[in-house]
């Protein structure tokens, strides 16, 4: 399936479908989604077959705008509210007590519901449009890279998706952070772009913070799969690596004859590097953030032994980039 610009006619054409049952996958600010008409759980169902993801992982909700909470969320707390009127449209997905009418198909068999406005013109387009609610995971086969541009959503599905609305590359690059408050305090259960203080700043107390990542297959942890060790993954085996040891490592690799993918951000070139292919990052965490699917996506196309990565710093504002990039290499973790 070849992406279509995200004009009038094509965005018209989409809701068609979506009424149809069928998917549309289009751009949010954070990455692209293949949705589906929330409502309806035999659409929803589509969702899983074309991601390869079982059936009970829960999808978000995407809304038009917070006036739409009331038709999917129930016993709604004050704080959605005021994360709502604070942060949406933008990359914030909250888990909330799904309302009884509410379709298990969409939220993985559980009783809460994660909801979303999201901050791109044609997400925003499609949904005043539609009218309804919008079931959208990441446009991309289960366990592998976010796409943050259409080409790589025609990539992931072909055409398991029946229309991609091209709306160019996404700005922010990694997935929304993720607020549950279900429960009886706000924890975080999926760092992104809208950082912890920021959400703390507004709802005047601290956030439960999620348990460092393990490997695992556990159930519990497969339930939200932003939350799985093994995530976001490319195919080439992927290192990360203190800015210390990469000369070290460069030289071990090259000596066994690996063809070496670098993903580095602050390390000089030099005559260990040159027969490598080479990405260069943003020196900003958003610059960064933005780049990062894409250059994991590049590297991964190119017949590589292994890619290295510079481990970026390890401060607040790169905690969602070290989440993705310590699940894109937890088959392998730190050196
Ligand atoms: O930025 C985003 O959120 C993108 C764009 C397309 O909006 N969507 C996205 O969806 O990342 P997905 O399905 O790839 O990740 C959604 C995450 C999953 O980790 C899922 O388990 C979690 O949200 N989630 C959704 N509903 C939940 C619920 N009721 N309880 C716990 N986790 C939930
Ligand atoms: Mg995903």
């Amino acid at each position: 399936m070849k992406p279509v610009f995200a004009d009038a006619a094509a965005i018209d054409l989409a809701v068609t479908l979506l009424r149809q049952g069928r998917l549309v996958a289009f751009p949010t600010e954070t990455v692209y989604g293949l949705g589906a008409d929330a409502a309806n759980p035999l659409a929803v169902a589509r969702i899983f077959q074309a991601k390869g993801r079982p059936a009970d992982h829960p999808l978000i909700v995407h809304i038009a705008s917070a006036g739409c909470l009331e038709d999917w969320a129930q016993l709604i707390p004050e704080s959605a509210r005021l994360l709502a009127a604070h942060f949406w449209p933008g990359p914030l997905a909250m888990i909330l007590d799904k309302r009884p009418e509410v379709s298990y198909a969409v939220t993985g068999g559980q009783d809460t519901i994660g909801l979303r406005v999201p901050d791109h013109p044609v997400a925003l387009a499609l949904l005043q449009a539609f009218g309804g609610g919008i079931a959208a995971p990441s446009a991309n086969r289960f366990c592998r890279i976010s796409p943050t541009q259409a080409v790589h959503v025609e990539a992931e599905l072909g055409d398991a998706v029946d229309l991609i609305l091209d709306g160019g590359a996404c700005q922010v690059g990694v997935e929304s952070t993720i607020i549950d408050l279900s429960g009886p305090v706000p924890r975080l259960l999926r760092p992104g772009h809208i950082s912890r203080d920021a959400i703390e700043a507004v709802l005047q107390r601290p956030l439960l913070m999620p348990s460092p990542s393990v490997v695992s297959t556990d159930q519990a942890e497969m339930r939200a799969p932003g939350m799985m060790a093994v995530h976001y993954a490319p195919q080439t085996m992927a290192i990360l690596c203190s800015v210390e040891r990469l000369p070290e490592m460069l030289q071990t690799l090259s000596g066994q004859q690996k063809k070496i993918g670098l993903l580095v951000y602050t390390h000089p070139f030099s005559e260990n590097t040159s027969s490598c292919a080479i990405i260069r990052m943003p020196l900003s965490a958003g610059g960064y953030a933005q780049a990062l699917y894409s250059a994991l996506r590049e590297l991964d196309s190119q017949n590589l032994d292994v890619i290295l990565v510079e481990q970026p710093p390890q401060t607040e504002a790169w905690r969602a980039i070290n989440d993705r990039l310590g699940k894109a290499t937890a088959l392998t973790g730190v050196v």
